[in-house]
């Protein structure tokens, strides 16, 4: 392994949330005309978790963060920088960033939300790593973090079967030995209109686009546009980091579909097994999915500390984002 990045970043502590109610894919049987068995052949998702009607994208975010904290014994004063990748915030602002710097008292740090859709958390550790390295920053928080079923439009079964909610929370720290080893990136903004979610305008580069603020995807589009350029994105980072497929201790790809990830080991030579996701537990969660991936494998004991592992994030923009690292807690 040659790493490419430069780093002085380390995760130093983690913590997820996801809420309490469940929908099933028996339940959805019942408000679509669809069934468990396609739902999990195509997909790979057997159930996800709903926010309640008083639960937003904030309260993901605190309850990440506490869960952070009780785990890891966290200490967030001397936070100095808080970014929070999400596509479905309570208000555009305040950020949410700046809801949690007033939740936890945090006395002085900088507050941005990012949005990169599915690719948002890798992206935002990608971001974290250059403030750190550019010696400003210390200790910045960073958390993925969505309320979908709130923008889902739940009579439409090709998308109401997806989405999910939760969050994910990490503290990245300065540390001269950098764990971040080597980082990828790629947009297709040409092909945006295929998934997206309306704010103000009526078109996305001439496309018109439905205008209800619910999740729009054309699945077919999106699924070939995966299963092509994310192997290419998975070589190109191995490659340039010196790192063979069979290297990787865990490979954690965004959660959308367990066909897209199939198919995605099969033509990079990385094994399923070595893969950790959370799409049959929560669906896909976008921003969130990644760290929740990370949550089910810490709490059953698969993630070691020293693990290698690519985080690889990819969906609405059309955006990847890609991040190799060791695992250091
Ligand atoms: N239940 C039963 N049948 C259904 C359902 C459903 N819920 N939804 C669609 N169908 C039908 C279709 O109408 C179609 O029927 P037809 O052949 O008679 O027209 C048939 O099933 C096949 O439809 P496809 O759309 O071709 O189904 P596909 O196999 O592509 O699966 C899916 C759909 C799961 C959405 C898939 O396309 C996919 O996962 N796409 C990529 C998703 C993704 O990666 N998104 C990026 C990240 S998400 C983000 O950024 C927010």
């Amino acid at each position: 392994m040659q790493p490419t990045l430069l780093s002085h970043a380390k995760i130093t502590a983690f913590g997820a949330y996801v809420p309490e109610q469940v929908l099933r894919n028996d339940d959805l049987e019942r408000m679509v005309d669809t069934n468990h068995e396609w739902i999990v052949q195509r997909t790979g998702i057997y159930e996800r978790r709903i926010a309640s009607d008083e639960q937003f994208c904030s309260d993901l975010c605190f309850a990440a963060v506490r869960d952070l904290q009780s785990r890891y014994d966290a200490v967030l004063d001397d936070v100095d920088f808080i970014l929070v990748a999400t596509t479905t915030p309570d208000t555009y602002f305040p950020s949410m960033s700046a809801r949690v710097q007033a939740e936890f008292g945090i006395a002085s740090c900088g507050a941005v939300d990012i949005q990169a859709a599915c690719a948002g958390f890798v992206a935002a550790l990608q971001l974290a790593n250059g403030l750190l390295l550019s010696g400003v920053h210390r200790k910045i928080l960073v958390i993925g973090a969505e309320t979908l079923s709130k923008a889902t439009d739940y009579t439409d079964r090709s998308t109401c079967i997806l989405f999910g909610d939760g969050a994910g929370a990490v503290l990245v720290e300065r540390s001269e030995e950098g764990a971040f080893l080597g980082s990828y990136v790629r947009t297709t903004g040409e092909e945006g209109h295929h998934l997206y979610r309306s704010s103000l305008s009526s078109s996305i580069g001439g496309h018109p686009i439905d205008t209800t603020g619910k999740i729009v995807q054309n699945g077919r589009e999106v699924y070939k546009w995966a299963v092509t350029q994310v192997p290419k994105g998975v070589a190109s980072i191995l490659e340039q980091n010196g790192c063979r497929a069979h290297e990787l201790d865990w490979f954690v790809p965004h959660s959308a579909n367990m066909r897209i990830v199939e198919s995605v080991c099969e033509k990079t030579g990385i094994p399923v097994e070595r893969t950790l996701t959370s799409m049959a537990q929560y669906g896909n969660t976008s921003a969130a999915s990644i760290p929740l991936a990370l949550d089910l494998a810490l709490k059953d004991g698969r993630i070691k500390t020293g693990d290698i592992m690519l985080l690889y994030g990819f969906g609405g923009g059309l955006t990847e984002a890609a991040l190799l690292l060791r695992w250091t807690l």
